[in-house]
């Protein structure tokens, strides 16, 4: 097997961070290696400590390469936090002269015009994210290439991240012993792995539901129209039961995890949880309900964040694909019912979809991130006509940060 049909995934989580690395074969994309580390150094998706993050990257990436045989030299990185902003941009561009009819190259022109847009000078371009065409004032063009016309434009969602927080990722990668093949932001790459063609196209919200951090990824009409990061994650709720239950975070964790529900009224009045409260010796029974007691108001503000962040973007009717779910924070019981009422949009849980392999090792809501990074890498090593991505230079000169999604892939 040759370097070229391999892909290696990075995804820098604030709770874990995953290696994974799959073969492209005749049977697509397949797993055969996963390493998990408890992530640290970590916080809200931004780097902290540079040391103690690559510790924990050069560690997922030793059981990785240990499971599969195979060693790991470079790979595609999955970015977030706060530090991520997004806005639209358009770009105009005539097409060239002597065949009236738009090419590869006037496009490539069209959206690097668009990327032209003046971003503050501490803040780099991650992605160009193509989402309309407009050819002599024909608007909602998705596939321009070959259309006739001499003006070409092109409406793009354009996704910044800071110099520091893009480079501090680079710096762990590096110190992992790693290179950067390519920056992708995190929640594109969940929905990459958790939506179809088809949900895309009706309109859908994809949020992943990290310890840290909630992070929002907005569709319409076949296009990204909306990013955001919302401060508030599955570590909070987490926080609240370890107050509330005068425990320790563990048995907070360990507690939510076998169970934590959002719903009170959903579990039996006479349900009880055996755990050790701080200064105990002996555990103690706690009604099941107290938990979600304390559990369903953060439950609620969660989806009150997400339901203001799809208001921004639209009217419910935008999106009759309502919202997916994804991340280890979708796992908390009745959380979707919550979605649900607060945001009166249908919605589900998603698990990665689009390899095979290791089923057991990386096929939960929270391994989406990093399986959309493969399906990302795996695009990249195919091949593409038209390269009209976002670019980023690394500490190398190497480009990273030329990702964009199959959605955007299907427009040319
Ligand atoms: N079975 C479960 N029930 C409820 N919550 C869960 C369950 N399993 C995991 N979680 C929660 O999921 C969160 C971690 O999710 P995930 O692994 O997707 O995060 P991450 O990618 O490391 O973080 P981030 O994306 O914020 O950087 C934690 O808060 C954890 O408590
Ligand atoms: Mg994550």
């Amino acid at each position: 097997m040759t370097r070229s049909r391999r892909v290696f995934a990075l995804d820098l989580g604030t709770t874990k961070v995953c290696c994974a690395i799959a073969e492209l074969d005749s049977t697509g994309l397949r797993v055969i290696g996963v390493g998990e580390a408890v992530s640290r150094g970590i916080r809200k998706g931004a780097i902290i400590e540079i040391d103690r993050a690559a510790e924990a990257v050069a560690e997922a990436v030793d059981l990785a390469e240990q499971m599969s045989g195979v060693p790991v030299d470079s790979a595609v990185v999955g970015l977030a936090g706060t530090s991520i902003t997004s806005q639209n941009s358009r770009g105009v561009v005539a097409v060239s002269a002597g065949h009236r009819e738009v090419r590869d190259a006037d496009v490539t022109r069209a959206v690097e015009a668009a990327r032209a847009v003046s971003v503050p000078s501490d803040r780099k371009i991650l992605h160009v994210l193509p989402q309309q065409f407009t050819i002599d004032g024909q608007e909602g063009v998705r596939d321009a290439l070959g259309m006739a016309g001499t003006r070409l434009e092109v409406d793009a969602h354009i996704i910044t991240g800071t110099n520091t927080a893009i480079q501090n990722v680079i710096k762990v990668v590096h110190k992992a012993g790693l290179d950067v093949d390519d920056l992708v932001l995190q929640v594109l790459a969940s929905a990459e792995a958790v939506i179809g063609e088809d949900e895309l196209d009706r309109g859908v919200i994809v949020a992943d539901i990290g310890g840290g951090t909630t992070d929002l990824a907005v569709f319409a009409k076949g296009s990204i129209i909306h990013t955001a990061v919302i401060p508030v994650g599955g570590n909070h709720v987490s926080g609240d039961l370890a107050v509330g239950l005068r425990c320790d975070l563990e048995t907070a964790e360990a507690t939510k995890r076998a169970y934590g529900h959002c719903l009170q009224l959903t579990l039996p009045a006479d349900a009880e949880v055996k755990l050790t409260p701080m200064g105990y010796d002996e555990p103690v029974n706690v009604p099941q309900r107290f938990l979600a007691e304390i559990i369903g108001p953060r439950a609620r503000e969660m989806a009150q964040l997400i339901a203001e962040q799809v208001e921004q973007a639209g009217p419910p009717s935008s999106f009759p694909g309502g919202i997916v779910l994804t991340g280890g924070g979708a796992l908390l019981r009745g959380f979707v019912e919550v979605v649900q009422q607060v945001t009166d949009l249908p919605a589900r849980v998603a698990a990665p979809m689009g390899v095979h392999g290791m089923n057991d090792e990386i096929s939960g809501p929270h391994h989406a991130t990093v399986v959309g990074l493969l399906r990302w890498g795996a695009r990249g090593r195919l091949g593409r006509s038209v390269d009209l991505t976002g670019r980023v230079q690394n500490g190398n000169g190497h480009h990273v940060g030329s990702g964009f999604g199959r959605w955007l892939r299907e427009l040319f």
